[in-house]
């Protein structure tokens, strides 16, 4: 089988435009959302991401500001910034850009963002709401991911879904929403003996473990939809997934490319989740 690529650019325009008018209307009733994004140090990779949400959110017409500190700012002088921020009435979304330099203890510098303005969905309450299957602010990535393949018609109940990597940003919040799906839900990771054993056994196989070409042709069944959330920087510069695009391209009915799958798809998450979270407060608002 040759596959057929998931255009998550092409998705995340679209759903970045349908917000677009969304985002005017709300802004004409006085309820423009406003985002702020908190970046320390100067990682490449993060400053590259954290300009990509910045152009996006303006592009919605959404109210962005981005807060850069240096790489040796401390832990309390970011908590006092989110605790403004989580204060402030023109902002309706934070996001800590991670990683946090060594020395911060990025679990409680998240548990600080208010739960109604986390739009990473990373505080415990938004994780433990998923869960139990009541989600409010999800995880961007994998919200992205799920997204894809309601578009794709892919089918999910009965289905085996194996997941490679498990990270609290990707891996785990994916398992949960594809075994609320009706999935059958295998959780490796880097560690796990034999991987092909059980990627082979996917219907639905999401990578995310952040190393190049983990997952090879042979290690994919025939006819299985292939999700590729590794972003990986090559020694030649160029960017490149977890998977073997081409080798895995032979067997899967659907893959995403790296770039132009889930990354565009990542952003229009974060923006819609934003929205959301300017909607809520606006609707509470309303009946308080
Ligand atoms: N770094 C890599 N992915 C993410 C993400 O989804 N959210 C945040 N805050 N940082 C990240």
């Amino acid at each position: 089988m040759s596959a057929r690529m998931i255009d998550g650019k092409e998705l995340a325009r679209k759903m970045r435009e349908a917000l677009r008018a969304k985002v005017e209307t709300m802004k004409e009733a006085g309820n423009l959302p406003g985002l702020a994004v908190i970046i320390v140090g100067e990682d490449p990779a993060s400053r590259v991401y954290v300009r990509n949400k910045e152009k996006a959110s303006i592009d919605a017409g959404i109210h962005s500001e981005v807060i850069s500190f240096p790489a040796d700012a401390t832990e309390a002088e970011v908590l006092a910034k989110i605790h403004e921020l989580n204060r402030d009435e023109d902002i309706h979304g934070i996001l800590v850009q991670l990683p946090l330099p060594k020395h911060f203890d990025a679990r409680r510098v998240l548990d600080e963002i208010a739960e109604e303005k986390d739009v990473d969905g990373f505080h415990p309450g938004n994780v433990g709401a998923l869960f139990l299957g009541q989600p409010k602010l999800q995880p961007c990535t994998p919200h992205g991911v799920m997204k894809m393949l309601e578009a794709e018609n892919v089918p999910i109940r009965g289905k085996n879904a194996v997941i490679v990597g498990a990270s609290n940003i990707v891996g785990k919040p994916m398992a949960i929403m594809l075994l609320h799906k009706g999935a059958t839900v295998t959780i490796c990771n880097s560690k796990t003996p034999d991987l092909g054993h059980h990627t082979r056994d996917a219907d639905i196989l999401v990578v995310a473990v952040g190393r190049a070409g983990i997952v090879t042709g042979d290690m994919v069944k025939e006819g299985a939809v292939v999700i590729d959330v590794g972003m990986n920087r090559l020694e030649n510069g160029k960017l490149a997934g977890d998977v073997d695009y081409e080798g895995a391209s032979q067997k899967a009915s659907l893959i995403t490319p790296v770039p132009g799958g889930v990354g565009p798809m990542t952003i229009a998450m974060l923006l819609e989740n934003t929205v959301e979270a300017a909607e809520r407060k606006a609707g509470v608002e309303k009946t308080v």
